[in-house]
């Protein structure tokens, strides 16, 4: 088993990572001093497959659990639900010493975390992601929160967990798709923060796609190290942290377009990873070779490296400046000047962003 700490002063935390480690959770809590219930939030479907083992652990040691269950789906992250678990919260009368396990992607990771930020003023809570990208990305860093039908993200909290509990065998029954939308994020990783890591990407190809477990096991720790890192560097996104949203400036546009229905998240991201890699090309910051590597590098995972035919730029570029404005920030850019190094870039004109979105990898 790995173990990676984020380092935040007292909220700092461990992010444990291994191999079937699923039926440990309940012992590693047990060593947190946590009143005897704990609410276990999921969804139907992981509780389906994860829910028994998960329980069983926290029962044998010592705690007594109770299932708060809400629907699968993106649109079930909003303040009704919320509303429903601190109803169930209340009802099983968990004190402030109580803690809930989130168990499942990052929508129940996002939802139950901020229940428990709120919940009588903050409750620990416990995160068991069950899918790529809540295991490399929305677990670790402490952002929650849910849905506005004004925004998404926009409600939520900055908490963290007392505690990550991945267990990279709960990848076998993830759908492809949503796998391989995971490795988007794990490419970003490579390129906003680590060349070495980004040739493993390429080097091991083959292992990872097919989810062998060492390759695996790697793939999720260095991108926790590496989100660890940046989150304790700036924890609430004053700065740094920014550099996570590489590829997202550009692909919360296509997501926001095409009514989030369209494309998962990751592959948004993967084809905003090569327009801005393209529009790095174009601010003279990054060479054509490096921006074919990264374009390689998303095709290799089964990505997509362009956006579609009828998504016009000025449709994009519209749905940027609308983001924007709903931050009050100005249009920035996270573009890479060699893999494994990124900067923040704003004031970019209209006609260069334009010209990065004909991009076709
Ligand atoms: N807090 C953050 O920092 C942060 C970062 C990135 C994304 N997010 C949020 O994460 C959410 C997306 O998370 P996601 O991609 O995990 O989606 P998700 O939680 O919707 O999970 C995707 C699907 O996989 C199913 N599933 C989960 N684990 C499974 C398993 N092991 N086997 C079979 N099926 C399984 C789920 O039930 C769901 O149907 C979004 O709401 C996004 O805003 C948050
Ligand atoms: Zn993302």
């Amino acid at each position: 088993m790995e173990k990676i700490r984020v380092e935040l002063e007292e909220r700092s935390y461990y992010i444990y990572i291994g191999n079937g480690i699923l039926d440990g959770i309940g012992e590693k809590a047990g060593g947190f001093g946590f009143t005897h219930h704990i609410a276990l939030i999921s969804n139907p479907t992981v509780f389906a497959l994860y829910g028994a083992r998960v329980m069983k652990s926290l029962e044998s040691a010592g705690f007594t659990v109770s299932e708060v269950i809400i629907p699968d789906g993106e649109q079930y992250k909003d303040f009704m639900w919320v509303n429903y678990i601190m109803g169930e919260l209340l009802k099983l009368r968990l004190d402030r010493k109580s803690a809930i396990v989130a168990l499942g992607g990052g929508v129940v990771g996002d939802i139950a975390c901020f229940a428990a930020s709120i919940y009588m003023r903050g409750i620990a809570c416990i995160q068991v992601p069950t899918t790529l990208l809540s295991q490399v990305d929305s677990s670790v860093g402490g952002k929650t929160g849910v849905n506005h039908f004004l925004g998404k993200n926009m409600i939520g909290t900055f908490y963290q967990p007392s505690l990550v509990w991945i267990d990279i065998d709960t990848l076998h029954t993830l759908d492809e798709r949503e796998f391989r939308a995971g490795m988007a994020e794990v490419i970003k990783y490579g390129v906003i923060r680590d060349a070495e890591f980004f040739e493993y990407l390429k080097t091991h190809k083959k292992a990872i796609d097919s989810c062998q477990p060492e390759q695996l096991l790697h793939v999720v720790k260095r991108s926790c190290e590496i989100k660890a890192d940046v989150v304790s560097e700036d924890e609430r996104e004053s700065g740094i942290r920014a550099i996570l949203n590489y590829g997202h400036t550009i692909g919360h546009a296509i997501e926001s377009i095409t009514g989030y229905t369209r494309f998962l998240h990751g592959e948004a991201v993967a084809m905003g990873m090569c327009h801005a890699a393209e529009l790095a090309r174009l601010s003279g910051l990054l060479d054509e070779g490096t921006v074919q590597d990264v374009s390689n590098m998303i095709k290799a995972y089964h990505l997509p490296v362009s956006s579609p035919e009828d998504l016009r730029p000025d449709m994009i570029i519209e749905s940027m400046q609308i983001d924007k404005k709903a931050v009050a920030g100005s249009l920035r850019f996270v573009l890479p000047d060699k893999i494994g190094s990124v900067r923040i870039v704003n004031g970019l004109s209209d006609d260069l962003i334009r010209k990065s979105l004909i991009y076709k990898g």
